[in-house]
């Protein structure tokens, strides 16, 4: 069997090549997101969405494992503070596509995708509020 100073070195090992992993992984999802606007193929779409969905559960499964490592201080979990500066970015994202919308009003195509983004923000904000309430309800 292994020593104690063995595992934790085992243990150390593993967590640098998860985080390795972990932002190779973002990544491959940064570069698949970059060439979605270039394609017009609903095959070639379809794959690369399938990437995408998969890159992020990875992401997900790998940052999971790593928190699991890190233990209860690891920097994954939810804070209130975390949740306010998301709802921040939220309500950032929601005005300037709203302006971007008013810009763009003469392509009334364009301006209402800008305008349904903004209106997703909205309803991201929304869910945020709540895992606020939520967060604060399970201390
Ligand atoms: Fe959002």
């Amino acid at each position: 069997m292994d020593s104690r100073i063995q595992q934790l070195e085992r243990k150390q090992k593993l967590y640098l090549m998860l985080r390795e992993q972990h932002d190779a992984e973002v990544k491959e999802l940064m570069h698949y997101m970059s060439v979605l606007t270039n394609v017009e193929n609903n095959l070639v779409r379809s794959y690369i969405h399938t990437l995408l969905t998969d890159g992020l559960r990875h992401v997900e499964y790998i940052a999971r494992i790593m928190a699991d490592i890190e233990g209860a201080t690891g920097s994954y979990h939810f804070t209130k503070k975390g949740i306010a500066e998301s709802i921040e970015d939220e309500k950032n994202s929601r005005d300037i596509l709203l302006k971007c919308a008013e810009l763009a009003s003469e392509d009334i195509e364009t301006a209402a995708i800008l305008k349904s983004i903004s209106v997703d923000e909205e309803h991201h904000i929304k869910i945020l509020e709540h895992l606020s309430e939520l967060v604060e309800a399970s201390k």
